[in-house]
């Protein structure tokens, strides 16, 4: 069963030596936790895979603590210095040209890698301390809600791995946004999330298309980024979506149901079959977001026939969120 360490100085050295020994920690980031392992030493990387029942085609993301790493792992775009002044460390992922000495395990077999330079102080400083390349997915059971605090991790991954930092809540509660910026001239938004579509579009001075192909079925369809099945971020309840203000609720005759508000309502009727809860009371997007993930997990496995989620408004993180809950109901 795994054991918490701390997220701070007297446990730093302790984390160091576990990933430079090869082994695995999931740690905390300003987005969610990831199950960290060596991403330059193939079976770390392979045991990540393992640990989260991941198929081997879908490729993870390398964290580092310094731009001037970038360059050891990947071909830089001149482009990427303005992102990396604007969105570094933070939740950004780029996807660049990969160089030889990232494993193909890594990536999938992908000629690109993904890379970000998270801001959570803890795995900031591990990464400076061990100057290593961590690669690091979300420490959740492939498919399943991301983790957004030590428990979430513990309750999933707990019987796998032995070291989880518990570092407290995350501050984002969904994933980094990712950008492909392969083709500088055309960066593709492949994975909305909390750097939006515009502030990304007003730094590189053009637009960023979004993902042109539809989610992908099932990970034999083609996929511009694999993690982008339909389904994926799910609850085992089942999950309806319903639009953003809807006021007239639908009946479900089989009960209960979660109805899950983006903000509480008061002049809303709840039929009586269904308990309400909302994601935040006064609409604020980015404390939506830090609930979201938490609160559907806290609802999966209370007995609920079905969750009924209302989505967020559009734009900006408001999009973030919805691309979560489409995914999560599949739909
Ligand atoms: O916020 C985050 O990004 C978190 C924290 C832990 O850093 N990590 C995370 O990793 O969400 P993961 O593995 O759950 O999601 C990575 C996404 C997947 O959709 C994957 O397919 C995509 O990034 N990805 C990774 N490498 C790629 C590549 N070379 N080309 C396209 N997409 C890639
Ligand atoms: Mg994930």
């Amino acid at each position: 069963m795994a054991r918490f360490l701390k997220a701070g100085e007297q446990d730093l050295d302790i984390v160091v030596s576990l990933l430079c020994a090869g082994e695995l920690v999931a740690l905390p980031t300003e987005t969610v936790y990831g199950l960290a392992g060596n991403a330059l030493r193939e079976e770390s990387v392979r045991r990540v895979f393992e640990v989260k029942s991941r198929p081997f085609i879908d490729p993870l993301i390398v964290h580092l603590a310094d731009y001037e790493q970038v360059e050891e792992i990947a071909c830089v775009p001149a482009v990427l210095e303005q992102l990396a002044e604007s969105f570094w460390p933070g939740p950004l992922t780029v996807v660049l040209k990969k160089k030889e000495i990232v494993p193909d395990l890594v990536t999938a077999g992908l000629s690109s890698v993904a890379i970000r330079m998270p801001a959570h102080s803890f795995i900031r400083r591990v990464l400076q301390r061990s100057k290593l390349f961590l690669a690091a997915p979300s420490a959740n059971p492939f498919g399943y809600l991301s983790p957004t605090c030590a428990e979430h991790v513990r309750d999933s991954l707990g019987g796998q791995i032995e070291h989880i930092v518990n570092g407290g809540e995350c501050v984002h509660g969904i994933e980094s946004t990712v950008l492909d910026l392969q083709d500088p001239r055309n960066p593709v938004l492949l994975r909305p999330g909390p750097v939006d579509q515009q502030r990304l579009e007003a730094v590189l001075g053009r637009l960023v298309q979004g993902r042109a192909t539809k989610l992908c079925a099932s990970m034999s369809e083609a996929v511009p980024s694999p993690g982008l099945l339909k389904q994926h971020y799910s609850p085992r309840t089942p999950m309806h979506l319903l639009p953003s203000g809807i006021m007239d609720l639908p009946e479900y005759a089989k009960g209960p149901v979660a109805m899950i508000q983006f903000k509480r309502q008061s002049d809303r009727v709840i039929p009586s079959n269904m308990q309400s809860f909302c994601l935040t009371e006064d609409g604020d997007l980015c404390v939506a977001a830090r609930n979201l993930f938490a609160l559907m997990r806290r609802l999966d496995g209370d007995g609920y026939a079905l969750l009924l989620v209302e989505e967020a408004p559009p734009g900006g993180l408001g999009d973030a969120i919805n691309d979560r809950l489409r995914r999560g109901a599949g739909v």
